[in-house]
């Protein structure tokens, strides 16, 4: 059977994720979903993004997706499980990348940069207890922060600042390693990196994602054609000229995108639950 991976997330971050995939398996197809008609998920009751989760995933599967990847840390948390109970397809997800920080982290003192939802989620708590529990870790809520970047905002004033005021008090107090919560905040990344002191490292999960998808491909024997690299097929419930303005924008930017093609309407209006 051939490797079809569907990918969705609230709206542009997950195109971090499609990215660092597009970079791997240039010929693999890919089929992305943003959700902008329910952007932002962060704020939202889990039981919420939870159901919209399940609707996105049905309908990415039922468009002939052979692998669903969740692009998002927001709807891993409050989601994953019960995807991966539905769904007749290999389901991976994102989470924040605690386990890499701690372990780089020379000073034990580590700091997650999260979505509400993903911060207040029994998720992160669990990964914190079973992989982050010989050093400190400061957990911070960024409300507000995805909201930019989906305005295509990698850079400018509004990041930086709300930006620098997570990272400050923690990095005085000793952090050394910055994990990056969010698939929005990896656009962001070369801005705080900026911020941050020589020493301090930001780890982003985008890759490692990207990484696990492709042997999940090989586990289960899906072929990848060879031949000229496939665009990325995307579908918006939203405004699609936004998100196009969007991804124009962090293009603009110097953030490396893949080529989009057939941006229309999914039908999966704001709202809708399976
Ligand atoms: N990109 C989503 C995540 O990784 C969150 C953005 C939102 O709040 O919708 O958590």
């Amino acid at each position: 059977m051939l490797a079809h991976v569907g990918i969705f997330d609230s709206g542009i971050g997950g195109l971090t994720v499609v990215r660092a995939l597009h970079e791997r398996e240039r010929t693999l197809p890919i089929r992305y979903l943003a959700d902008t008609a329910f952007f932002p998920y962060g704020g939202r009751d889990p039981a919420e993004v939870r159901a919209r989760a399940l609707t996105l995933g049905h309908s990415l599967v039922d468009q002939g997706c052979t692998v669903l990847v969740v692009a998002c840390n927001t709807a891993s948390s409050a989601a994953l499980d019960q995807l991966r109970a539905e769904l007749p397809v290999p389901v991976i997800g994102i989470e924040p990348p605690l386990k890499p920080a701690a372990e780089q982290s020379r000073s034990g003192r580590v700091l997650v940069l999260a979505t509400e939802g993903t911060v207040a989620g029994e998720r992160l708590a669990e990964l914190e207890a079973n992989h982050a529990r010989d050093v400190t870790v400061q957990m911070v809520p960024m409300p507000g922060l995805a909201d930019l970047v989906e305005l295509g905002e990698a850079s400018g004033d509004r990041v930086h600042s709300q930006l620098a005021e997570a990272v400050t008090g923690p990095v005085a107090l000793g952090a050394d390693a910055v994990a990056l919560g969010c698939t929005h905040y990896g656009f962001v990344a070369q801005t705080l990196r900026g911020l941050l002191p020589e020493g301090v490292t930001v780890i982003d999960a985008a890759d490692a994602v990207a990484r696990r998808t492709v042997d999940v491909i090989r586990e289960r024997d899906l072929t990848i054609g060879a031949g000229d690299p496939l665009p990325v097929v995307y579908e918006v419930t939203g405004d699609v000229a936004l998100f196009d303005q969007a991804m124009a924008c962090l293009r603009e930017s110097g953030e490396a995108l893949p080529p989009m093609v057939d941006a229309r309407k999914s039908g999966l209006m704001a709202g809708g639950t399976r």
